[in-house]
């Protein structure tokens, strides 16, 4: 039996979204609506980017996983910290008509509005991406000092926190003193504490899996003054996964999700600057399937919202 979802369940949001609700922020991947005065919607799209470019086609069902996963994770994460989550259900978003909500289904997340720290809270276990290029010219990252000799993608004895800035582009390292400046000790100390405990709980519920968490990022808000876990969780956009059968320090492993994609855009010629190539349906197929596998194979079913096709 092959699993898959049909063009039309296709949704890039690129043609306004449900009537009605006033978009506030459009990511690479994620359209975010007013709701109310506490609370913003969240659609996950179909949308994709490599090399930092927004593809101009969507991967089929890409939008429901990563929705399917960050729920996934809030309710299994619940007992570290709380989080943002209110609803997953279309039935909870008021006013849509029966069009929007099978667009829709599988897509939305109702949060509470909080107000985000402006650092993100990357923890990595591994020498990856550009923490591998920071510890090659000062063998530490963002300033954590690492043993000499380690390799691209060796495993890290302890994992550690390498906070960030929020930018619109590219995201700025920041030691753990500037991030400490910037949101307060006692949120620093908090948010330290919570990402690695997160970290932890994500390698537990994904090495049984044969997955490898190499490093993710977290945001926190702040509501009722208190630290919540907001954004997405856990998900191949905000977290690199390598397959534990193809890791070996000194290479660099293909990450689970966009390889396919990377790889088949290697062979184009693509400068990597807008616009992208058009893509080929046969690697939009594949790299849908992927994530399919994916979800599947972290939650144990498909998201909500994808058919199995027969
Ligand atoms: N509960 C919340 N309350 C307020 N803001 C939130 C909440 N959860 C997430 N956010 C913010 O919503 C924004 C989500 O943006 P999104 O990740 O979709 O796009 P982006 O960060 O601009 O770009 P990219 O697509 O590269 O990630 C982030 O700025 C995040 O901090
Ligand atoms: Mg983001």
């Amino acid at each position: 039996m092959a699993t898959g979802t049909s063009a039309t369940d296709i949704y890039l949001g690129r043609t306004g979204g449900p009537p009605g609700y006033a978009l506030v922020h459009s990511g690479k991947v994620r359209d975010i609506y007013t709701l109310d005065g506490e609370h913003l919607l969240f659609v996950a799209t179909d949308r994709v980017s490599a090399f930092d470019v927004v593809m101009r086609e969507g991967i089929p069902g890409k939008g429901r996983v990563l929705s399917a996963l960050s729920a996934f994770w809030f309710e299994k994460t619940r007992d570290v910290v709380p989080n943002h989550l209110v609803s997953t259900r279309v039935e909870d978003v008021p006013g849509l008509d029966s069009g929007w909500r099978a667009r829709l289904r599988g897509r939305v997340q109702i949060v509470r509005r909080a107000t985000p720290t402006p650092v993100e809270w990357v923890v990595r276990g591994y020498v990856a991406g550009s923490g591998w290029k920071d510890y090659q010219r000062t063998r530490s990252i963002c300033g954590v000092a690492l043993p000499v000799g380690l390799q691209h993608a060796s495993r890290l004895e302890t994992p550690i926190l390498t906070p960030t800035t929020k930018e619109a582009a590219h995201d700025l390292p920041l030691t753990h003193d500037e991030a400490r400046a910037k949101v307060g000790a006692a949120t620093f100390d908090e948010a330290q504490r919570v990402a690695l405990a997160l970290y932890r709980r994500g390698t537990e519920v994904l090495e049984p899996h044969g997955i490898l968490l190499a490093d993710t990022k977290f945001e926190f808000g702040i509501l009722d003054g208190r630290l919540v876990l907001i954004d997405e969780v856990l998900t191949p956009d905000s977290s690199r996964f390598w397959p534990r059968e193809t890791w070996k320090p000194g290479e660099n492993p293909p990450s689970y999700d966009k390889q396919i994609l990377r790889d088949w855009l290697e062979t184009t010629g693509w400068n990597k600057e807008p616009p992208p190539p058009a893509l080929d349906p046969a690697v939009l197929a594949r790299v849908a399937q992927r994530y399919l596998e994916i979800c599947q194979r972290i939650t144990g079913r498909l998201p909500e919202g994808v058919e199995v096709a027969r």
